[in-house]
């Protein structure tokens, strides 16, 4: 049998409804790993599983620092020879952005796949069990681990570059934003399809040493009537990037431009991505303090940004990686 680690971080996987029939209005994050493994017996028939409770929060309280922890916790897991794949449990608001930090800071060929659930542990229809066994199943699979780090929700696998949570509340949340999803998990067995191109894991040149702590990066939304006090609020907290969830193709209102170019003066690296949720952005990049972000969404741009800084790397640098992440 293969031996399957699993870190439990809470979310609606881990929560608890008064009634079975309570969708919304549970706590997040209050069942533990235990309560997790025992509502799947069938669990203990695919793979030795071991567990450990890391945190048990509501991942809209995730945290960098909670990150920092993780990534080493999945690392140091990932390193030891009884180990041959782990499996994250997590809150689903913030899931994706903790699978795309993991994707560039565990280095492993191990499978490594995150899950969550829709609906609360007490729920009628629970999607969690199913969700954990699947993402067992994908982990023990020693091929999953080629793919980077993978998001297993609803019988879907999506690759963390592009897996994005795409529905507040109904279990077909996790969707591939056009490209990334790799594979499917049919009665216990993952299928994969296709293979992600952009550098992860165990080509990430990303080492997150001994930082207790993210430079600090923004992201700002641009809609109609954007404020430009937003991009001057953001210089004078001392923002070392910013992360423009811009308009179309990357844009920002004309009136904006003028703070963002002071931003750029003062010494920010400002990554232009899209409110939009397909397409890439390749436009408004001068390759110095203007970067495009490509096809990441604002989110997952500002941890590739907050990981670029972190190395110190310079305006050309964090284009490169813009390209190859
Ligand atoms: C959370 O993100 O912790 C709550 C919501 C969820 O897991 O679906």
């Amino acid at each position: 049998m293969r031996n399957i680690h699993i870190i439990a971080c809470g979310g609606t996987i881990a929560g608890r409804a008064d009634r079975a029939t309570n969708l919304t209005g549970y706590t997040a994050g209050v069942m533990d790993i235990g309560d997790l493994l025992a509502a799947v017996p069938a669990i203990h028939d695919v793979a030795a599983v071991t567990g450990e409770q890391l945190f048990n929060i509501d991942s809209s309280d995730m945290t960098e620092e909670k990150w920092l922890a993780l990534a080493r916790r999945t690392e140091d897991a990932a390193a030891r020879d009884d180990v041959d794949g782990i499996v994250v449990t997590h809150g689903t608001d913030t899931l994706e952005e903790t699978a795309y930090f993991l994707n560039l800071t565990v280095h492993t060929c191990k499978p490594v796949i995150l899950t969550g659930a829709m609906r609360p542990a007490s729920a009628l229809s629970a999607d969690g069990p199913l969700n954990l066994l699947e993402a067992v199943q994908a982990a023990k699979t020693a091929e999953a681990g080629k793919y980077g780090v993978l998001i297993a929700m609803n019988g879907m696998l999506c690759s963390a570059r592009f897996g994005y949570k795409t529905d507040t509340t109904h279990v077909h949340a996790f969707q591939g934003r056009q490209m990334g999803v790799v594979g499917f998990i049919q009665n216990g067995e993952p299928f994969f399809y296709q293979q992600p191109l952009r550098l992860h894991t165990y080509k990430s040149t990303f080492f997150l040493g001994d930082a207790e702590t993210l430079p600090p990066v923004w992201i700002l939304y641009a809609y109609v009537g954007m404020s430009p006090d937003l991009i001057r609020a953001a210089v004078s907290c001392g923002v070392k990037g910013l992360v423009l969830a811009g308009l179309g193709h990357g844009k920002n209102p004309s009136y904006c431009e003028s703070a963002l170019q002071q931003a750029a003066r003062a010494g920010i690296i400002i990554v232009r991505t899209s409110r939009v949720l397909g397409g890439i952005v390749t436009e408004g990049g001068d390759g110095k303090a203007f970067i495009c972000g490509d096809s990441l969404t604002p989110q997952q741009a500002k941890i590739l940004l907050q990981l670029s800084l972190l190395r110190s790397d310079g305006a050309a640098e964090t284009k490169r990686n813009f390209a190859q992440y």
